[in-house]
């Protein structure tokens, strides 16, 4: 029965993981099928096409587990591949980009909005398209690269005086020009959402569309009466990488335990 099919979530890596553990929380009853592509990550420092490829790959690997529907969790898919995927996944396909910009047009009072990416998603301009799509108001958008936050994160450090360094450098310069809003433009820099709280006082918003889009993924599962009622559903794991580091790391960023996870070769 179409409800029971599982949902397919990928990320370059560990990242992801804070999607897919949104999603375990308001859908508590889906299968999720969850692919960390660990032997390329990082998709910050490939090229556009590089990174097509290994997309194109995953989605065919999660195609074949009869997916209802497919989740970008990747910011760097979602502003380089979606555009492109042309029909090719039959089920709803959804990404990180759009929820996260009309949460971010939502929450900013003063329409200056920063975002901070990867260089790959900086580049591509995705963000920056889309809010001025989305908005009536001329709304400022001022975005910062942010290339040595995720190899940290992977590393399996949040906080400390070097990710403390970083992240100050990295956001002094956004906060400098009056944001009110900042969007989390990578999946793995939620983990470091407490430094950028410390940094940047209270006053600013700091905008993880994971919720946003596991409620949307919610409404369009129930909408074509596609909602599971599985009890304990089995996630399956898959990476490119090394299975036992993801398994250990992996339940640290999904907050539970994760017994096995398989390494594929695409
Ligand atoms: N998963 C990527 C993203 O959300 C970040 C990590 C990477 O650069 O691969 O953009």
């Amino acid at each position: 029965m179409d409800k029971y099919r599982g949902i397919g979530v990928f990320d370059s890596g560990l990242g992801g993981l804070t999607v897919a553990s949104a999603i375990t929380k308001i859908l508590p009853n889906e299968k999720i099928y969850y692919f960390g592509d660990t032997a390329n990550v990082p998709y910050g420092n490939k090229s556009e096409g590089q990174i097509v490829k290994y997309v194109l790959d995953i989605i065919e690997f999660l195609k074949a587990k009869e997916i209802k529907a497919l989740v970008m969790a990747c910011n760097t898919s979602s502003a380089v591949v979606l555009p492109r995927l042309n029909g090719n996944v039959k089920a709803p396909v959804l990404g990180v980009i759009e929820f996260a910009s009309r949460m971010a047009l939502d929450e900013s009072a003063n329409e200056v909005i920063g975002v901070v990416a990867n260089p790959v998603t900086v580049g591509s301009g995705a963000y920056v398209r889309t809010i001025k799509g989305i908005s009536m108001n001329g709304t400022i958008i001022h975005q910062q690269a942010c290339p040595r936050w995720v190899p940290l994160i992977e590393a399996g450090i949040f906080d400390g005086e070097e990710v403390e360094k970083v992240v100050r450098e990295d956001i002094e310069p956004l906060l400098e020009r009056n944001i009110d809003t900042l969007i989390l433009g990578c999946t793995h820099y939620p983990y470091f959402a407490p430094v950028i709280r410390r940094i940047a006082g209270d006053g600013l918003k700091i905008i993880n569309p994971a919720d946003s889009l596991a409620y949307q993924l919610k409404k369009i599962l129930s909408d074509s009466q596609k909602l599971s009622d599985m009890e304990n559903p089995e996630h399956e794991f898959y990476v490119s990488g090394n299975a036992e580091d993801f398994r250990i790391n992996g339940s640290r960023f999904l907050g539970k335990e994760i017994k096995t996870v398989h390494k594929v070769t695409l």
